[in-house]
């Protein structure tokens, strides 16, 4: 068999088991597979496969028509133009996620702040603090999720990426750990947080709800981590520090009534497709 024709059948397959974006799977699993860039796949389209390949790439194509995401497969996402370690202990890094990063790489460009201390709540794969880091050369990051198994991944990534004297990893209950400590140093909070209300989990994509629970549920109404995060964050961070929260595209107002009047500057932005992604506000 060679490329085009496992390819072909494979993309069949995948439609049978009505899997969105069949081609780009099939191509994406088989050039992790071989270990070549997905464009050389066209190039070598006659090469005929070895045996033990077209076997290992069928067991990929199986567990993807169990709708296992392709990242778990492959084992890395890229973020911010990184590549990050994932397994199913993390939430896939989304590409959402990546205007929260820029906004606060612009935030201390803006403000000329040249190290900040910043903490990353539910840092899961490490994504934002691992972003952060690499894009503000002088920042020191934080990163803290109540998951050994998701630290674990954090830890890879910042290894491999070569950002251990910069970004530390800790367990713990959202701040907890800082205000313990007494911690009352960090300029800039940044959190991820689980936001789904809990009785939408059922209605999630087959795909996502194969990823971690704890990274998804965020309570009743969705706005569990927030309450308590808006709440904590005031002991944490220094006056006129700011924390930067992802929301989901209907929680924008639900989550600005949250902050009392020892909040300024409270802002909604909306990401590229217009829908409200991020709040943000400064401590007075
Ligand atoms: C939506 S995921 C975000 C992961 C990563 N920051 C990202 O953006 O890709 C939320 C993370 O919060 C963690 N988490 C859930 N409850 C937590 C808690 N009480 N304290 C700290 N982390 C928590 C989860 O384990 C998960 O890694």
């Amino acid at each position: 068999m060679n490329i085009k024709e496992i390819l072909t059948a494979t993309i069949d397959f995948f439609k049978k088991h009505k899997i969105p974006d069949s081609r780009l799977d099939a191509e994406v699993l088989l050039a992790h597979l071989l270990d070549i860039e997905r464009i050389q796949l066209y190039v070598k389209y006659d090469l005929p496969l070895e045996p033990q390949e077209v076997a290992a790439y069928r067991e990929l194509v199986r567990k993807r028509a169990e709708r296992v995401p392709v990242a778990y497969l492959t084992g890395e996402k890229e973020f911010m133009s990184l590549p990050l370690v994932v397994n199913k202990n993390v939430l896939i890094p989304r590409p959402e996620t990546e205007l929260l990063v820029e906004y606060v790489i612009d935030y201390c460009q803006d403000k000329g702040i040249d190290g900040p201390n910043i903490v990353d709540v539910g840092t899961g794969s490490g994504a934002i603090a691992v972003s952060l880091a690499h894009y503000l050369p002088a920042a020191r990051v934080l990163g803290i999720d109540l998951s050994a198994e998701a630290l674990a991944v954090a830890r890879l990534n910042i290894d491999k990426l070569g950002y251990t004297g910069r970004v530390k990893v800790i367990k713990g209950n959202l701040l907890k750990p800082l205000l313990k400590m007494e911690k009352d140093n960090v300029d800039i909070i940044v959190s991820n947080p689980p936001y789904i209300p809990r009785n939408e989990l059922g209605n999630l994509s087959p795909e996502v709800r194969q990823e971690p629970w704890m990274a998804l549920d965020g309570g009743k109404d969705g706005l569990d981590y927030y309450r308590q995060l808006i709440k904590q964050a005031k002991a944490v961070l220094v006056r006129g520090g700011i924390i930067v929260l992802e929301i989901a595209y209907n929680q924008g107002k639900s989550v600005v009534a949250l902050f009392d009047d020892d909040w300024e500057d409270i802002k909604v932005k909306k990401d590229y497709a217009g829908s409200e992604r991020l709040i943000t506000a400064a401590l007075v």
